[in-house]
């Protein structure tokens, strides 16, 4: 677990552009309220983020969303507003109490028609949703050990053109050199896999902001 470390003039920026031009609105708000009043780690994607899924729901047309990792519902609900109404945002939770308060959450936004909650561990869930439609966009937000076998998981629940999208993968710049942080080393194990996957186009961007040092890869189902 590594520590996430912000620099004040970071955050002021991330809150100026919050304010300015991301302006994710009250549902939003309840939502950071909700996770702090029922003690939940705020591990959510900053709103730059957030707003950036959603962007890129709608880049893609992504009428079909598959998240991992849901916490409160706050990149749920930013995916979910990049869908059509009849688009569907499949969320995987392992914990039950998140995924109740992110089903509160959602309903509060007035969305719960447009997502699927799935509680238990996702290696789970995942294998349930081969008999379904492929997936347009995928994200990939939670337990860091198991980023090689979302990504596989993703490559099988995917077309080609499919957006996958895996947070948290600069993680202070720990990836450089793990060391004992097993989370580093599958992050870091994680970019190889997607620098080697032959059906794979991946980027990174780096992030600096209320989340500290880090960062998202974007890739293209090839
Ligand atoms: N995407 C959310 C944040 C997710 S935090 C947002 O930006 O708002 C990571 C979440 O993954 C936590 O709620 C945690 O309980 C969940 N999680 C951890 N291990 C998991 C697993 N094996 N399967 C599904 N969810 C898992
Ligand atoms: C952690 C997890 C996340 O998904 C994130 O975006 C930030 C921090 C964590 O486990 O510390
Ligand atoms: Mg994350």
């Amino acid at each position: 677990m590594v520590e996430h470390v912000s620099r004040p003039e970071w955050v002021a920026v991330e809150e100026y552009l919050s304010s300015t031009l991301v302006k994710g609105g009250a549902d939003l708000d309840a939502v950071l309220a909700s996770i702090d009043a029922e003690g939940m780690p705020r591990i959510e994607v900053a709103p730059t983020a957030g707003k950036f899924l959603m962007l890129l729901a709608q880049i893609k047309g992504a009428r079909r969303v598959l998240e991992i990792g849901t916490l409160a519902g706050f990149s749920t609900i930013w995916l979910a507003r990049g869908i059509p109404a009849d688009g569907r945002v499949t969320t995987c939770e392992y914990e039950p109490r998140h995924a109740a308060v992110a089903a509160r959450n959602i309903a509060a936004a007035g969305l719960a028609h447009k997502v699927d909650i799935r509680v238990g561990p996702a290696l789970d869930t995942l294998p349930l949703l081969e008999s379904g439609p492929p997936y347009d966009l995928v994200f990939i937000d939670a337990d860091k050990g198991n980023n090689i076998n979302y990504l596989q998981w993703a490559l099988k629940l995917t077309l080609p053109g499919s957006v996958i999208v895996l947070d948290n993968v600069i993680w202070e710049g720990t990836i450089l050199d793990p060391g004992a942080d097993p989370d580093a080393a599958a992050i870091r194990a994680s970019l190889d896999f997607l620098g080697a996957d032959e059906s794979l186009d991946a980027t990174v961007i780096q992030t600096a902001g209320s989340k500290g040092w880090d960062g998202f890869a974007v890739a293209v189902v090839k």
